[in-house]
């Protein structure tokens, strides 16, 4: 695997594979990785022809306070696993290539997609990422790009993105990677103490309380709301942030559970804040 750093070498090596025909997977991640990002490089490496994997923790997308600084990083760690993966490129730019200072393109969204949620406790997290995102896109030219849906409100804005601004390329949503309790990954996770760790399967837990209710006829939106509150307040290390419910395929507001629905929770332990969702279809 070949490491790049500079912006106009990665975008030549693309324009090259491109050239030759062949079909490159782009997979944006800030590093730290476990399985969650492993599996959305074998997916990749399934259906590309080439692999690129990026690094770059996007202090754009941090808000003030939050912990950009602290953010967990081991470079040689990621190398040595995303080898194993047979990835092609580990793109890991600069931030002052990125953002150069004088610095002054954004993209932003507006609407129901991006007024609640992750984006109502982290104002300006999506247009961090909607930029970064784009930037990767323009850097790497993938004609796939893959993320998680254990960041749901992010790859439903990435989706409505390349949409919209018609991004030549594929987004391909890879489900949520758990830990074998349940809990699910997350490079986050290494900042709980032992005890906050075993009271964070209360975020899954929760969840599938909520899916047993769908499934046994509870339709009212709040009523399958207080059922996880229930279950979360049971931990008393943990600290809700949102517990949100929307249609799943827009964001969109509900108030009765039909069709495929988003179950989305946000939860404090300490200063570490973990987020985990779960659609059901009914
Ligand atoms: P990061 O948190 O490093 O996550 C990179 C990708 O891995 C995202 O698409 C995320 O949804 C996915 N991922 C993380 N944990 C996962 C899990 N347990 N199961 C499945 N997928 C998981 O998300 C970001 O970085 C950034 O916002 C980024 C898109 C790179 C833009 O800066």
């Amino acid at each position: 695997m070949q490491v790049i750093s500079n912006i106009q070498e990665m975008q030549q090596w693309s324009r090259q594979k491109r050239l030759q025909g062949l079909k490159i997977g782009l997979v944006p991640t800030m590093g730290y990785l476990h399985e969650g990002h492993l599996s959305l490089v074998r997916t990749a490496r399934q259906q590309c022809d080439v692999v690129i994997v990026s690094l770059f923790v996007n202090p754009m997308q941090f808000g003030v306070g939050e912990d950009f600084e602290e953010y967990p990083r081991d470079i040689s760690r990621d190398v040595a696993l995303l080898e194993n993966e047979s990835a092609d490129i580990l793109f890991a730019p600069e931030v002052r290539d990125m953002y150069p200072p004088g610095y002054s393109f954004f993209v932003e969204t507006e609407g129901e997609i991006t007024g609640k949620m992750c984006e109502a406790s982290r104002p300006g997290h999506f247009r961090g990422v909607t930029t970064v995102v784009s930037k990767l896109f323009n850097i790497c030219g993938p004609d796939k790009a893959y993320f998680g849906q254990k960041d749901a409100q992010q790859v439903t804005i990435l989706e409505k993105m390349v949409k919209e601004l018609n991004f030549p390329l594929e987004i391909i949503r890879v489900p949520i990677v758990r830990e074998p309790d349940g809990l699910a990954m997350s490079s986050r996770n290494v900042y709980l103490s032992s005890e906050e760790r075993r009271e964070a399967l209360v975020l899954y837990r929760s969840l599938q309380a909520a899916e047993k209710a769908i499934r046994e006829g509870e339709k009212s939106v709040e009523g399958v709301k207080e059922i996880i509150t229930a279950v979360i307040n049971s931990s008393p290390l943990a600290q809700i942030d949102y517990v949100e419910i929307n249609r799943a395929d827009d964001l969109g507001s509900i108030d009765r559970i039909e069709g495929a629905v988003l179950i989305a929770l946000a939860v404090k332990f300490g200063t570490t804040r973990l987020i985990d969702n779960l659609i059901v279809e009914v």
